[in-house]
């Protein structure tokens, strides 16, 4: 029987949070566009006969992928029904629905990779063992995870701008699992070497982001703990909540477009030989 892990999350990513992501998914897919061309770089440095993305969303890091390596097979694996239920499987490119936690992978992929989809994890150690299980001998594993609020100002705005209208916002556990949850590199290089894999190094990434203007009021509808009240808010309450947002997000608009920095760690480790 397969342990009861992840509940919360499950839940989220099932649910609301799921939902929401599947609606965005091609806003997300170019904002985030510049996060997907690295990982597509990384699949092309060498010969791979085998590539999973961990927390595929709807697929697009892994499409990209599979179209940039011709024949070799590509899986996408998440945790998320509703995701999964519109990622677009193409001839070498397919998808499947588990928690990557406990789902138990053969040893088929030489480079493992995610786009933010690893750090939801209730026991990131025992999630990024079973990750090794997935690895051939020496397979490679590069990850994106984001570093800190303070340094991913887009990422707060809209809950910082709602403090005062929605006072009891729902958000992530700082302790828990979370889109910061690997920030502290420290906490990365411990989680890894724990779980198993070597060869750990983290890169900073520093990235302009950028979606156009009249995309945002969608983006901020749909994704995160503010989207996800956004919707359940009746019309007059929702125009005064998200007209607030959309005027903290002035400093990133000029020229019709929003742009915005952001501060990522690109994670690289290896299976062991
Ligand atoms: C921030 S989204 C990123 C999605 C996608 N990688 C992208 O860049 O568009 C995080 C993803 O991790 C997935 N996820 C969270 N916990 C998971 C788990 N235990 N196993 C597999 N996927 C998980 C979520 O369902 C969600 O799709």
């Amino acid at each position: 029987m397969t342990p009861e892990v992840n509940s919360e999350q499950a839940a989220l990513w099932n649910g609301p949070g799921g939902h929401g992501w599947a609606a965005a998914r091609d806003m997300v897919d170019v904002v985030l566009q510049p996060y997907e061309d690295l990982l597509v770089a990384a699949a092309k440095e060498r010969p791979r006969s085998g590539v999973l993305d961990v927390g595929c969303g709807t697929g697009g890091v892994i499409r990209a992928i599979g179209a940039a390596l011709g024949d070799v097979p590509c899986v996408g694996v998440d945790i998320s029904g509703p995701q999964i239920a519109v990622a677009e499987e193409t001839a070498n490119v397919r998808f499947f629905q588990a928690d990557a936690q406990v789902h138990p992978f053969e040893p088929e992929f030489d480079l493992i990779v995610s786009r933010f989809g690893v750090m939801f994890f209730d026991d990131p150690v025992a999630a990024f063992r079973n990750l090794r299980t997935a690895a051939r001998p020496g397979g490679e594993m590069r990850l994106l995870v984001w570093r800190g609020k303070g340094e991913n100002p887009f990422m707060t705005t809209a809950e910082r701008a709602v403090e005062t209208l929605i006072p009891d916002l729902p958000t992530f556990d700082p302790d828990g699992p979370g889109p910061h949850s690997l920030a502290d590199p420290g906490r990365v290089r411990t989680v890894l070497d724990d779980s198993g894999w070597t060869g750990i190094d983290l890169r900073k990434v520093d990235l302009d982001c950028a979606m156009p203007e009249d995309a945002l009021p969608k983006y901020l509808t749909m994704l995160g703990p503010v989207g996800r009240a956004l919707q359940t808010m009746g019309e007059h309450e929702r125009d005064e909540v998200l007209n607030t947002v959309l005027r903290a997000f002035d400093p990133f608009v000029s020229d019709g477009e929003v742009r915005f920095p952001t501060a990522s760690w690109e994670v690289r480790a290896l299976a062991p030989l």
